[in-house]
Formats: C-alpha cells, structure tokens, sequence
C-alpha cells in the first residue's frame, strides 16, 4: 500500500474510503510531525491538505519523493506554487462542488449588513421587543453590486442577486462574455457600487487590493462582503474605516490571522462575523472530500487526475 500523508482532519467517510487503498498517516498524531517526516518522509508520494493548513515549507523540504498533492478546497494559496512548479510536483483541488454554498454564504452576509440581522435578532432574543427601538435598517433591493472575481463562485452570487434587481458590475483580469458591467479598475467598482464582494483568489498577488482607497471609495453607506481570503482585504485599514464611518458595514467569513479575529473587529457593531464556513455544510464537504477522495485514487489507479489546479 502507498502511504498517504494528511495534515489535518477528515471526515470519516473519506478516512473510509482511503483506508482501502493508502496507509494513512495524519499529522496530529504526530508530536512533531516536522521532524517525524525527516526520518519517513521519503516513503511518501501523496499528501492530502486543505485551504486552512497548506504544507508548511519544513514538511516540503522532508518529502522528496512527493507526486501528488490533494487539495480538500477550492482555495490553495496556502500551497507554494511556485516551489512546487519547479519540482514537478502535481496539485488538485475541489472546485464547482461548493459554488452554490460559497455564494449562499455571500448572500447571507449581504442581506445580514443591509437589515441589520445581528441587531434585530439580539433585540429579539432579549425577550421583549421595544416598539420603535430597532432603526430602520437598509433594503438589499435594487442596489448596485460589484464582484470582486468573477469565477465560477462569483457567477453564482450574481445569479442568486438576480431577483433582487440588482444591477451586477465586476472586475477581474480580463473582460468575459456576461452581461454585467465590466470595470477594468476596481477603485472605479467601487466608487460606482453599493456593496461589494470579494470572491477572487488568495495570495500574493491579490494581497490588500482591498486597500483603504477602495474602502473609502465604496463609502458611509457601502457594503464590503469577503467570503475569499482575509488577505485580500487590508484588515487593520478596513477596521479604521469602519470605527470612523469611512466604510458602512462588513460581513466576513474570513480574516487575515485566522482562527484569530482582532478585538476592535469584534466590538463593531457594524459587522457580521461568521468562522470561514463558506463552504461548511454537511452535502457540500461530503462532495469535496469525494472529490478530494477521488483524485488520490485516480492517480493511484491510473496516474492521472480529475481537477488538477489551473496551469
Ligand atoms: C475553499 O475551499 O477554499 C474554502 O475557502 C473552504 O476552505
């Protein structure tokens, strides 16, 4: 049997499934799994990791005979890409499978900031309303909407903002065959929108483009949605912006140090904070752990795989 190295939990279906053809090893048995895979390492060909954990450098440097990396998320910029490139290294990953809850996600963290959501259901939950309390919060209707990162995901925002009117700019790399407006710049997006949301890829190269220009750009009544990587956005600039009524409101399913959330986030009332379940439901992790599953056995099987990660 191959041995397969896996750096965080699974569900036990796929610990099921890839029990019948690999030996697995998973790291958080290990005491120090750095060092451990010093000694082993050599006997691993595959590894199978998710968007949270990556490949720490040290594990890369102990595996010189790894083929494979299985990616469980769509998302894989905590991979070096580029070492991994040089060393002929193949990467998959679980994309489409989870498009239809990553965009749920979004549009719950819109909807939560225009009405007011965490307000109104604490003022519930208090047990006794107060007539007239509550202020008027905003309707989600007929607004403008930028999408940062028109992937596969960010299709499926704008076709659930569909029934709210909502008139859907983007910006991206590159103009596609949609009929939503194209804005080559994003701090023109977001003078124009109402809201916007952040659904590009992580990583370098898109490190802070959700800087402090662009968050005063979308303004006092502006809405900022990050369902992508929290490195996108320039946390500690958004934070100001909101204490200073620079930016309206932000629903966040990610952050730049996670697990960890800073306190002056926590204590904004205008934010919506969820712990990056973008893609966190029972049928959705079901279908990307059997595609994660999928693409080791194939490769086992037949050296080739399903979803290898764009060239
Ligand atoms: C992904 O798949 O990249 C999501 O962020 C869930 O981890």
């Amino acid at each position: 049997m191959q041995n397969l190295f896996v750096t965080g939990k699974i569900t036990p279906a796929m610990e099921e499934q890839l029990s019948t053809a690999f030996s697995l090893q998973f790291a958080y048995d290990l005491d120090d799994p750095a060092s451990w895979l010093q000694t082993h390492g050599e006997s691993f060909k595959y590894v199978l990791t998710s968007g949270h954990e990556g490949i720490k450098p040290e594990f890369m440097d102990a595996l010189p005979n790894l083929e494979l990396i299985s990616n469980y998320s769509v998302g894989y910029d905590s991979i070096n890409i580029p070492l991994i490139k040089e060393k002929g290294i193949l990467v998959t990953h679980t994309p489409n499978v989870l498009n239809a809850e990553t965009s749920t996600t979004a549009l719950l963290l819109l909807l939560a900031c225009y009405r007011d959501f965490n307000f109104n259901e604490a003022h519930a939950r208090s047990g006794r309303w107060e007539q007239g309390k509550a202020p008027l919060s905003r309707s989600a209707d007929n607004r403008t909407i930028g999408i940062l990162g028109l992937g596969r995901i960010g299709q499926a925002i704008a076709d659930k903002l569909t029934p709210f009117n909502t008139r859907i700019l983007y910006h991206g790399r590159s103009k596609k065959d949609v009929p939503y407006e194209y804005f080559p710049k994003l701090i023109d997006m977001a003078q124009e929108a109402d809201a916007m949301i952040c659904i590009t890829t992580g990583g370098p190269e898109t490190k802070h483009l959700v800087n402090r220009e662009v968050m005063e750009a979308l303004g006092p009544e502006g809405v900022l949605v990050n369902v992508s990587r929290g490195s996108v956005v320039d946390e500690s600039a958004m934070i100001d912006c909101l204490e200073n009524g620079k930016l309206g409101w932000a629903g966040l399913d990610v952050f730049e140090n996670e697990p960890v959330i800073p306190k002056r986030l926590r204590d904004l009332k205008n934010t919506v904070l969820t712990p990056h379940i973008g893609s966190a439901t029972q049928e959705t992790r079901t279908a990307m752990g059997n595609l994660a599953v999928e693409n080791l056995l194939q490769h086992l099987r037949e050296g080739t795989v399903l979803t290898p990660i764009p060239e």
